[in-house]
């Protein structure tokens, strides 16, 4: 079988495609023959060695697939081969075959394609855990999410609609913020690139407060850190939640706390891959629901890029020069 791998840490261009030997699962495990696999940033860092977890070289990246179940491994009772499913796996997506745990699969709905069922894993698995869990987000609040065009910004886009709050989007061009509002977002706005003046950064606090009628953000979800942080934090409504989602922007930032205290909100840290871990029933109950929304058109995940295994690369480049719109995915 083909597989597009990382043999030494940079950029996506050094990456090689190979031949491998099949893959055998191991007990509760099966073999996932691969159509789809979404890119996520976590793959940008991990070919550069930048990801908090580490995958020993070669590794082909890829950490959510959809497909067609090959072989299943000892012990698993509730999969068979021919079922077709979506998998959380970290890495090994990019390739023709992928090892998933049987209890991490989701079976996919009829109607929804692998291109679709392979890209809402990660995002939605994320920013579904994040505004229900973490934020306990509330019809009618206002919801403000920063970097509202990428993958989990723009799932959280979708969903806040869903779930009855005001979205307002923040993103870094004009086309991003049009493409968040065919997706549930009211209104939004667009903010410079990193580093920001302080100018810049009143601006853009000023803007979410002027957004959300002087109240500031209920819940503010920021995948993007670096300079942003600061200024969306000073826009926080008393008692809102600031949810720590991730760091796209480069920088993980430190705040002065005296704002939380100043209103009274919290700073949340949101870790989806360790919830899914500590709860994996709580996760794929989620999942399962995600997955029949998904099939009743209630979520519409938005599949914008597609790439052979061949220029894999090309899809972990759009992600890292800040291009991608919604889901980017590798197709087999
Ligand atoms: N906490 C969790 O459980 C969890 C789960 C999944 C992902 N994440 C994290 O969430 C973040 C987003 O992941 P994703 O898969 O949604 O990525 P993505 O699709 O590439 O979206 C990232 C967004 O970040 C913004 N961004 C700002 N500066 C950037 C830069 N220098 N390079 C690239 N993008 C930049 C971009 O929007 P603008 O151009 O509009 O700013 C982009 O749309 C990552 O930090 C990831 O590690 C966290």
């Amino acid at each position: 079988m083909k597989a597009m791998l990382c043999e030494t840490y940079g950029p996506p261009e050094t990456m090689r495609l190979a031949e491998l030997p099949p893959l055998k699962p191991g007990p509760g495990q099966v073999v996932i023959s691969v159509k789809a696999c979404g890119v996520n940033f976590p793959d940008v860092l991990m070919i550069q060695d930048k990801y908090q977890f580490k995958s020993a070289l070669p590794f082909a990246p890829g950490g959510e697939v959809a497909g067609i179940v090959k072989e299943t491994g000892e012990g698993v009772h509730t999969l068979k081969a021919g079922d077709r499913v979506a998998a959380a796996i970290r890495t090994g997506g990019f390739a023709e075959e992928a090892v998933a745990e049987a209890q991490r699969c989701v079976h996919i709905p009829k109607g929804v394609d692998c291109e679709v069922a392979a890209s809402f894993i990660v995002a939605y698995g994320t920013s579904y855990h994040a505004l229900k869990d973490r934020a306990h987000l509330q019809p009618g609040e206002n919801l403000v999410v920063l970097g509202a065009a990428g993958g989990v910004g723009n799932a959280a886009v979708e969903l806040g609609a869903v779930m009855g709050a005001r979205v307002i989007a923040g993103a870094s061009t004009k086309e991003k913020l049009e493409f968040a509002k065919t997706c549930g977002a009211v209104d939004g706005f667009v903010y410079p690139p990193v580093p920001l003046s302080k100018d810049q950064q009143k601006a853009l606090s000023d803007e979410i407060k002027r957004l959300t009628g002087g109240e500031g953000a209920d819940v503010l979800y920021d995948p993007v850190g670096d300079d942003y942080t600061e200024p969306a934090l000073r826009a926080m409504a008393w008692q809102g939640r600031y949810l720590v989602v991730g760091f796209a922007a480069g920088g993980v930032p430190r705040v002065p706390l005296n704002l939380a205290l100043l209103k009274g909100c919290d700073i949340v840290g949101v870790f989806w891959g360790v919830a899914t871990a500590r709860n994996p029933e709580r996760a794929f109950a989620d999942l399962d629901l995600l997955a029949r929304w998904i099939a009743e058109g209630k979520l519409k995940p938005q599949v914008t890029e597609r790439f052979s295994l061949a220029h894999a690369g090309r899809a972990i480049r759009l992600l890292m020069d800040r291009k991608a719109l919604g889901k980017v995915v590798v197709t087999m």
